[in-house]
């Protein structure tokens, strides 16, 4: 996709969060610009504690922001009441994290369909959301998982049933933070490979990594520290993963990472 000539799905200026804690003042992010566009799979990187989470949980409207305009799909976040902005959520972001966030007392099915149970953007009976829940399992491999309780499969098959589990409401675009974090080599691969293959069918992606072979397989790399964007990445997508992986690493330690 030409991603120039889009509208930005994600249009942020200056944003502003500050924390105050023990009437201390954090001012984590300190006037952070930038766009995304559709189609784009962006991973942010940066030291920790840099405000990584944080840019991810105020521009996905999870938390509020102190200052700045944050536009998501062209419509004005600050301006959205919480109800607003918790329907926007449910229909059109979809959320994977490295704690994952599963409810402890349903199975791995019924902890997929759960966002669509929710939300009526979608019109369909319940069988027909266990059917489309069924095909995404089966599309990420993780079909004979369906009835377990979510302590009874694997870190790699939790973390694939999560993203099944951002898909269900077919989002405009997912936020992930640190989604390969708890998984071992094998496991986090498969999962860039399903994140990586959601991209290219057309989902907009923002991921926080501090893995720069998970970052080598987006298409964009914005590097954070101390709450300000110090540098952006464009990978070449046409290269080798190998060189896409030094190209990225050599301008990672020009970064200071
Ligand atoms: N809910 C919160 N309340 C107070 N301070 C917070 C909160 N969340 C994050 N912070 C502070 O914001 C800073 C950045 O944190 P975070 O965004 O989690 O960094 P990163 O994800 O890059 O490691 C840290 O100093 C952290 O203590
Ligand atoms: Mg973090």
């Amino acid at each position: 996709m030409d991603t120039n000539t889009a509208a930005p799905i994600l249009d942020v200026k200056d944003l502003c969060k500050t924390f105050i804690v023990n009437k201390r003042q954090n001012n984590v992010l300190r006037n952070v610009s930038f766009c995304i566009f559709p189609g784009e799979m962006v991973a942010v990187m940066g030291p920790s504690g840099s405000g990584k989470s944080t840019l991810l949980y105020t521009v996905s409207g999870m938390d509020r922001m102190t200052a700045g305009d944050v536009s998501f799909c062209g419509k004005d976040m600050s301006k959205l009441r919480d109800h607003e902005l918790a329907k926007m959520r449910l229909d059109d972001m979809g959320f994977i994290f490295q704690q994952m966030y599963m409810m402890k007392n349903l199975s791995v099915l019924d902890n997929i369909i759960l966002p669509s149970v929710k939300s009526d953007k979608i019109k369909e009976t319940r069988r027909e959301t266990v059917a489309r829940a069924r095909v995404l399992m089966n599309k990420l491999g993780i079909s004979e998982t369906a009835d377990n309780d979510i302590n009874e499969v694997s870190g790699g098959q939790l973390q694939r049933a999560c993203i099944c589990r951002s898909m269900m409401n077919r989002p405009q675009m997912i936020f992930a933070d640190e989604p390969t974090g708890a998984l071992n080599r094998t496991s986090s691969e498969d999962v860039m490979e399903e994140l990586t293959k959601l991209n290219k069918e057309g989902t907009t992606i923002m991921l926080v990594t501090h893995d720069a072979r998970v970052a080598a397989k987006c298409t964009r790399v914005l590097y954070i520290v101390d709450g300000n964007i110090k540098g952006e990445y464009n990978i070449n997508k046409d290269a080798p993963a190998r060189d896409r992986e030094r190209g990225l690493n050599n301008w990672l330690l020009e970064m200071g990472w």
